[in-house]
């Protein structure tokens, strides 16, 4: 088992927290903290969690206390030994312990046997704090998040989709080497984000020059070949597409900056049922009552609105 701490004061906490839980099987330790056992792996795999969004840190739990006190004993029991560590403290939420955090880590550190080492640790030890309870953990691995520099697309979009986001969505609905479908593709985020993640993907526009647009983008980020770009993006209507992905992502069209068609949504979102099993929405609005009425079922929503600005959804649901 591990823990993944989540990014502090994350805009998009609620949906990193689903994008684990629907990636990892992950679950909610307490607020800020997920576990997840590995079965399939018995060592840890770094790669699966640098490729997903809004992890801060990942921990091998320790033990864990109702209160410094019951900490400390709990710790003397673990008879830890360590090469030279340091602790480091980190609190999610409110803090209601009476502890300073210091004292109780000097107190922690008496419990390990080894040399404390400010300059050249080898092992770290993390306290975290909660509302409710103390944990003791080992950091395992600082998660590295590559944001692609969208400076070097030749054709950027001022309705594109932030990379994090298009990630996000990835992680949560498909695994590598499913076909993903995006039939809105625009300038290309979500097509390039599935290529990075080991994904094959096919990305649509009904628009031209976006479907150039997005394959000189692809080819700016070193897919390059003709044949590539045309085999990523191709020209087609999302209303009429036929075509049997596993998972399907769109930012949609429909709502956000203008208004909103429902009867052309409703006829797109109707035939791309038949695109996919898994589906991820980004929209104006929220589709979980759409989406019911046209009989997609295990519907999650969340919202990403960030204040004073258009409203934001994301809208997970299978066929
Ligand atoms: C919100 S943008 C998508 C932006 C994209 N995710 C990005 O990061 O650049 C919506 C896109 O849907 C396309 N679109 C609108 N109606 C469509 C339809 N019926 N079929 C296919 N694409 C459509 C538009 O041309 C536009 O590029």
């Amino acid at each position: 088992m591990i823990y993944l701490l989540l990014n502090r004061h994350a805009t998009y906490y609620s949906a990193y927290k689903l994008q684990l839980e629907m990636a990892l099987g992950a679950q909610k330790v307490t607020w800020g903290l997920l576990s997840y056992s590995q079965t399939t792996h018995s060592q840890f795999n770094a790669d699966i969690i640098n490729a997903l969004v809004g992890v801060r840190l990942v921990l091998e739990p320790i033990t864990q206390a109702d209160s410094p006190e019951a900490l400390i004993k709990a710790t003397q029991a673990c008879a830890l030994e360590s090469k030279p560590f340091v602790i480091e403290y980190t609190r999610i939420r409110k803090r209601v312990g009476r502890w300073p955090s210091r004292r109780l880590m000097g107190k922690l550190a008496l419990q390990i046997q080894g040399e404390i080492s400010y300059e050249k640790p080898q092992e770290r030890f993390y306290l975290i704090e909660s509302a409710e309870r103390y944990y003791l953990t080992r950091l395992l691995h600082v998660p590295v998040w590559t944001k692609p520099s969208y400076a070097q697309r030749p054709h950027a979009y001022s309705a594109a989709l932030s990379s994090e986001l298009a990630a996000l969505a990835v992680n949560a609905i498909s695994k590598p080497g499913d076909l993903l479908i995006d039939p809105c593709c625009g300038s290309g985020t979500i097509v390039y984000e599935a290529l990075q993640r080991g994904r094959q993907v096919k990305g649509y526009d009904h628009k031209w020059p976006w479907v150039i647009g997005a394959r000189e983008n692809l080819e700016a980020f070193g897919f390059s070949s003709l044949q590539d770009k045309r085999r990523f993006i191709a020209h087609a209507d999302a209303r009429t597409l036929t075509v049997n992905g596993d998972a399907l992502i769109a930012n949609l069209p429909y709502g956000r900056v203008v208004d909103i068609d429902m009867s052309r949504l409703e006829t797109m979102l109707k035939q791309l049922k038949t695109c996919a099993k898994r589906f991820a929405f980004f929209s104006g609005q929220d589709l979980s009552e759409l989406l019911t009425r046209l009989a997609y079922t295990h519907i999650k929503t969340v919202n990403l609105t960030i204040q004073a600005s258009h409203p934001r959804y994301l809208c997970f649901a299978q066929a």
